[in-house]
């Protein structure tokens, strides 16, 4: 994938805890296009960090992405926060999606919570252009919602939850009353994500018709899986907690990286047989369809796995 280089050109700090960047060419032409829900991968010393888009989606010439900072993560947030000015250039990589809305969905309902918010803000973008039946629910801290104003403006098919409790009875509700036919797309802590889905999938919503979004690094533990390795025969098991890509290098089979969350692409694998559980934001849902390759660095299977290695 092609990597640009972008200079910052605006920088908000309204909400605490959150800064939005503007990005745009030097000679400001157009960017490439994007599908609603697609991130960027943002480079920094050491890492890379993929944030959603949440600008216009065609032909844009300015990408918008909004960070929170993360004090005890990996920096990257830090170094977004805290040393990044008008007029620097940054190293990105052409937008991606895992989080598309399904066309021919009859209702999209978006599920939002903290800085969850910013790829749904493409998808009601998208939904009003193309005259498509999307509802939000947009759970934040107090005077921390992000893009609020923006989503007033876009739809009026947006509740606003400052109280959790009240949030889960809507949330329950309209899950409950959606229309055979409504995608559900989640996005927020993983914790709050699982919740949502266990939530849906307890009121007889299928696998199919939910879509999550998760943001590297909080990724839960999973469950143990067996290896083994095409071209030596060697078996191992990952276990809970443990990454594929750390149980390889444990086993002396070191597999390219450097983002270890899912997003820079680098530490793509082959997989002969098994049944992958991806949880990277790199892959396409073609790729992911295909089941031969797999991000190791937060993907795992369940069940017995064989890697082209
Ligand atoms: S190391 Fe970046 S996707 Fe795995």
């Amino acid at each position: 994938m092609s990597s640009l280089s972008l200079e910052i050109v605006g920088i908000d700090d309204d909400v605490p805890g959150v800064r939005t960047l503007t990005l745009a060419l030097p000679d400001r032409g157009p960017l490439p296009s994007l599908t609603p829900g697609s991130h960027i991968v943002v480079e920094y010393d050491g890492g890379a960090n993929a944030y959603s888009l949440t600008g216009e989606t065609a032909a844009p010439r300015e990408y918008v992405i909004s960070v929170l900072e993360c004090p005890d993560g990996r920096g990257g947030s830090r170094w977004i926060h805290r040393e990044l000015c008008v007029g620097d250039t940054v190293t990105v990589r052409e937008p991606r999606s895992a989080f598309a809305p399904v066309l021919r969905a009859r209702r999209h309902l978006l599920i939002a919570a903290g800085i969850g918010i910013t790829p749904m803000v493409s998808h009601l973008r998208s939904a009003r252009r193309w005259g498509r039946d999307a509802q939000l629910l947009y759970v934040h801290r107090d005077g921390r919602g992000a893009y609020v104003d923006e989503i007033k403006e876009l739809t009026d098919q947006a509740r606003f939850f400052t109280d959790r409790a009240a949030f889960v009875a809507e949330l329950a509700a309209v899950l409950a009353d959606s229309p055979f036919g409504t995608h559900a797309y989640i996005c927020g802590p993983s914790q709050f994500i699982d919740d949502v889905s266990a939530l849906a999938a307890g009121l007889g919503w299928p696998p199919s018709r939910i879509h999550a979004e998760h943001f590297g690094g909080e990724l839960t533990p999973g469950e143990p899986f067996e290896v083994e390795i095409a071209t030596s025969g060697a078996t191992f098991v990952v276990e809970s907690g443990v990454s594929l890509l750390e149980a390889l290098e444990a086993h002396g089979l070191p597999v390219p990286n450097m983002c270890r969350q899912g997003v820079c692409g680098e530490c793509r694998i082959s997989v002969r047989s098994g049944n992958v559980v991806h949880r990277d934001l790199y892959l396409s849902e073609a790729e992911r369809d295909a089941g031969d390759v797999m991000m190791a660095c937060v993907s795992r299977a369940d069940g017995p796995l064989e890697l082209e290695l």
